[in-house]
């Protein structure tokens, strides 16, 4: 894994839109997989800036996301789809056609995550993985486990993730209980991950990440193991590391 250390949020965007950019220009036929959650709001930012003055085209571009909540649809502003169209989709040149995320109106878990897994194999390998971190080491929705689930699944989401993720619905029974997420095995086939992480409230768990065993108990901890893992973290968030 390699660690760089940023001075803040505003840093840690900068970095994380350069490499997808890089990626993008390399190969403007690529595929991004996506993540929602407050860490690249500020990556997507600078990408649409860099769209904006002409530096990007994403027009030939697939992505797809790593999670939905279950049971909500993209009119909902709190539904993934919602978050990805406002912060990337409508703001730069990608078709939304080949913009994947799970589908979070169909019921029937086993038909949305095979549904989903058959797009991803359609698409292909991911070129870049894009990953925000949750506070218990979760990547996507895969919750700490006694295993690395494979492929897209459906998970009961964790206490510490719900009340983390209250803040943005109206109350806490508003959070849905449920998610669809793509898998562990999934991720670690993307020929590159970046994860970026942001603030104290990350320093203990980021810690595990990089420094503590591997074990499905810290799913992000597996990605010791990827081949081309790039953690960007600011310096609240690798305070207690020794970097
Ligand atoms: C959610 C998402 C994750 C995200 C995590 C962290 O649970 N499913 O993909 O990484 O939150 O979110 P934040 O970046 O807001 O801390």
């Amino acid at each position: 894994m390699k660690v760089y250390k940023v001075k803040d949020y505003q840093e840690l965007s900068q970095k994380a839109a350069g490499i997808i950019a890089a990626q993008v220009i390399l190969k403007p036929d690529c595929v991004l997989g996506l993540a929602t959650g407050s860490s690249p709001i500020g990556t997507y930012d600078k990408l649409t800036e860099m769209y904006e003055k002409g530096e990007l085209d994403f027009s030939a571009v697939t992505t797809v996301n790593l999670d939905e909540y279950k049971g909500l649809d993209s009119s909902n502003d709190q539904s993934y789809r919602y978050f990805m169209n406002k912060h990337l989709f409508e703001r730069v040149n990608i078709p939304m056609e080949r913009t994947y995320v799970p589908d979070g109106t169909e019921a029937d878990s086993d038909k949305a995550c095979q549904a989903y897994n058959e797009i991803l194999h359609k698409v292909g390998m991911v070129d870049l993985q894009l990953l925000g971190l949750g506070h218990d080491g979760h990547i996507g929705f895969n919750e700490p486990d006694d295993h690395f689930p494979d492929e897209t699944h459906c998970v009961d989401l964790t206490e510490q993730t719900i009340q983390a993720n209250k803040r943005f619905f109206a109350s806490e029974a508003d959070v849905p209980r449920q998610a669809y997420t793509m898998g562990v095995g999934t991720i670690m086939r993307a020929k590159m991950v970046l994860v970026v992480v942001s603030g104290e409230d990350k320093a203990e768990i980021l810690s595990k990440v990089i420094n503590g065993p591997v074990t499905p108990q810290v799913p992000a901890s597996i990605l010791q193991f990827h081949p081309n893992a790039v953690i960007i973290g600011d310096e609240a968030a690798l305070s207690k590391t020794n970097l």
